[in-house]
């Protein structure tokens, strides 16, 4: 069996109650491994913890992992800051992007390509280039690369917007926390397309898709999902588990 890519071991999360100040656990414990070129889908209810979990394993500061270790590629990334994390190949699709104004889809991407890959190797010609090449392969009007980043947006451009940014950047592990409840078909397809171009380039890479619907999973199947309840993993199965909570809901895990 191959070295895993990505390791969660026994994560805590807490964040920081608003109010009182006072910490909250969210995630109670949270295992989960990735190996080279695998799928895996994270389900659970609204609420339980996914996207802290995106968050945590991009290391954003509102999350403190208070117990437990994310390893990726052999490397403890538990305390790395986040941009350290990005360069190194791990990529997060937000579930709600944030508007850059006055920053165009291509300049964002240049400089996080810069960042990414080491700005000394990269010209600005090779660049354009990548993005151009990239915003063919998912069918998309070389006039988006012009737009400001997320500024009036539909919810499939947004996909489309990250699906492109994860392609050029080229990571190791992507994970992508999906709103689709608020995707057409159109634009579920395009995140699969996206992830199968992607895959057909760097075989290897690893991914975690947040979803809450099976129908995602009929284009990209999983080997393996996860269903999150109230902070903690409590199954795990093959696309099979995907159909059973699309069928019957979590109420046979709910504490
Ligand atoms: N920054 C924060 N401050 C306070 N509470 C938070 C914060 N982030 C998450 N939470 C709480 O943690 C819990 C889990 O939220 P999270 O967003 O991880 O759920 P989710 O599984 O992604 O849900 P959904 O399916 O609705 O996207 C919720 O009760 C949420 O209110
Ligand atoms: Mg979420």
């Amino acid at each position: 069996m191959d070295a895993p890519l990505f390791e969660i071991d026994d994560l805590h999360v807490t964040v920081t109650d608003e109010a009182t100040g006072a910490p909250i656990e969210i995630l109670k414990g949270v295992d989960l491994t990735v190996r080279p070129g695998e799928i895996h889908a994270l389900m659970g209810p609204n609420g339980s913890g996914k996207s802290t979990l995106a968050n945590a394993l991009l290391g954003s500061p509102e999350y403190q992992v208070t117990s437990g270790r994310i390893r990726f590629k052999g490397d403890d990334v538990t305390e790395w800051d986040p941009d350290v994390r990005a360069k190194a190949g791990m990529f997060l699709a937000f579930q709600y992007p944030q508007e850059v104004p006055g920053v165009p889809v291509r300049s964002f991407l240049q400089q996080a390509l810069a960042a990414r890959r080491g700005i000394e190797d990269l010209s600005a010609l090779e660049t354009r280039l990548a993005i151009m090449e990239w915003m063919k392969r998912l069918d998309m009007d070389p006039s988006f690369a012009d737009r400001y980043l997320n500024e009036g947006f539909s919810g499939g451009e947004k996909k489309r917007n990250e699906i492109l940014q994860m392609a050029v950047l080229e990571p190791e592990l992507a994970i992508l926390d999906e709103t689709d409840s608020g995707l057409d078909i159109d634009a579920l397809r395009v995140v699969a397309r996206g992830v199968h171009e992607v895959r057909a380039h760097r075989p290897e890479i690893g991914v975690i898709l947040i979803t809450h619907y099976q129908r995602i999973l009929d284009y990209l199947e999983p080997d393996v999902v996860h269903v999150l309840v109230a902070g903690r993993v409590v199954e795990r199965g093959g696309p099979e588990l995907a159909r059973q909570v699309e069928e019957e809901g979590y109420d046979a895990w709910q504490p």
